[in-house]
């Protein structure tokens, strides 16, 4: 795969320009971060800046010959129709980012000119929104899909990936992501892949989350997600993962709707919104609206019908989220892991969760 990153204006004043917004990485240190990431995915990338608008455009052309395009427009984004119309042209499927959190600034950057154009807007997530950039158009490539509506809010929608052949079952996938509007579906995406592969349809599904989420929205949306996935696709049988905040709404959601599902797992999953929000770590002030907003301090668990797997050197949520939930529900602790290698079906977790949900839904 080949994939051409092109950063608009002002980006090449990156590691000096507004540090506290973009942090202190060059535009050269990043591009050779995000040759790295491309190099560990099997993706080859080509790199092209520029401040002119009618470069950018031309650039875009160039990459008619590329299989992916990343583009970060800068303040172009909020104002340059020509940028959007070019994409269009040249039908590449395009990923747009943003380092900053251009939701959560001045009001004018919230809007992109480009986003209709683009298969996916990464944005607010630093320079590691590039390397999710690289792994969604991956992921886009590698197996079909079909984004479907759950319910009325634009974030009521979720990816159906099928199997070829006979499904096994379902798996339904719920992202973490600390509850943010900044973080999306496509984190979970790599282990929806990996399961359709092995004969699983899975469910990918986004929620509301930030400001249009909160208690019980973002709950009420998985449990909505569950119903409609299982009214539209009766049969197979029906297991639930989620990660990190995923892993709080999943098992919250598999408590209410215990009697329509195998198996529920945890993959890092937040268990204690209380001692989250104590911790004043990452996650604390995220733990604390939740609660406000009336989510319960715990969570249970469905007793026979959960295992959990936790990283021992999550830096994220710590382990004590699994081993703390309660006696009886199988935890599996990975020495040495940390929180997001969870998301990543060649790691040495997988294959538990796979037997298990052989089991499960067989
Ligand atoms: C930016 C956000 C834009 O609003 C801004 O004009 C930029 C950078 C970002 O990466 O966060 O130049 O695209």
């Amino acid at each position: 795969m080949r994939v051409l990153v092109l950063n608009g204006p002002n980006l090449n004043l990156l590691g000096t320009r507004e540090p506290d917004i973009y942090g202190d990485t060059t535009l050269e240190d990043l591009e050779s971060l995000i040759e790295g990431w491309g190099a560990d995915l099997g993706i080859e990338t080509r790199f092209t800046q520029s401040n002119h608008e009618g470069e950018v455009v031309d650039a875009i052309h160039e990459a008619a010959s590329a299989d992916g395009l990343i583009i970060n427009p800068g303040a172009l984004t909020h104002t340059s129709r020509a940028i959007g119309d070019a994409i269009s042209s040249v039908g590449v499927p395009a990923v747009e980012v943003h380092i900053s959190n251009v939701k959560q600034r001045e009001p004018w950057r919230a809007e992109s000119l480009v986003a209709p154009s683009c298969v996916r807007t990464i944005f607010g997530r630093g320079v590691g929104g590039y390397q999710d950039a690289l792994r969604h158009l991956q992921n886009r490539a590698a197996t079909p899909f079909d984004t479907v509506a759950y319910g009325p809010n634009r974030d009521n929608v979720g990816d159906i990936r099928r199997p070829d052949g006979e499904a096994y079952g379902l798996v339904v996938l719920i992202h973490g992501g600390l509850w943010r509007q900044e973080y999306e579906r496509d984190s979970t995406e790599t282990l929806a892949v990996d399961l359709t592969d092995r004969g699983y349809v899975t469910w990918n599904i986004e929620y509301r989350r930030g400001r249009e989420g909160g208690w019980p929205g973002s709950a009420h949306d998985v449990v909505s997600a569950i119903d409609f996935i299982i009214r539209e696709m009766p049969g197979p049988p029906v297991a639930i993962i989620g990660h990190s905040a995923g892993g709080h709404l999943g098992l919250w959601a598999s408590v209410r709707r215990e009697n329509l599902i195998r198996l529920v797992v945890g993959l890092a999953p937040i268990t204690d919104l209380a001692a989250l929000a104590r911790s004043g770590s990452v996650g604390s002030g995220d733990a604390q609206r939740l609660l406000d907003s009336g989510a319960p301090a715990t969570v249970d668990s469905v007793a026979g019908k959960t295992i959990l797997v936790h990283g021992e050197d999550d830096e994220i949520v710590p382990v004590s989220h699994s081993t703390h939930l309660s006696t009886g529900t199988p935890v599996e602790v990975v020495p040495g892991m940390g929180h997001f290698p969870m998301l990543d079906p060649k790691r040495e977790h997988w294959p538990r969760v796979v037997a298990e949900l052989g089991k499960a839904l067989a």
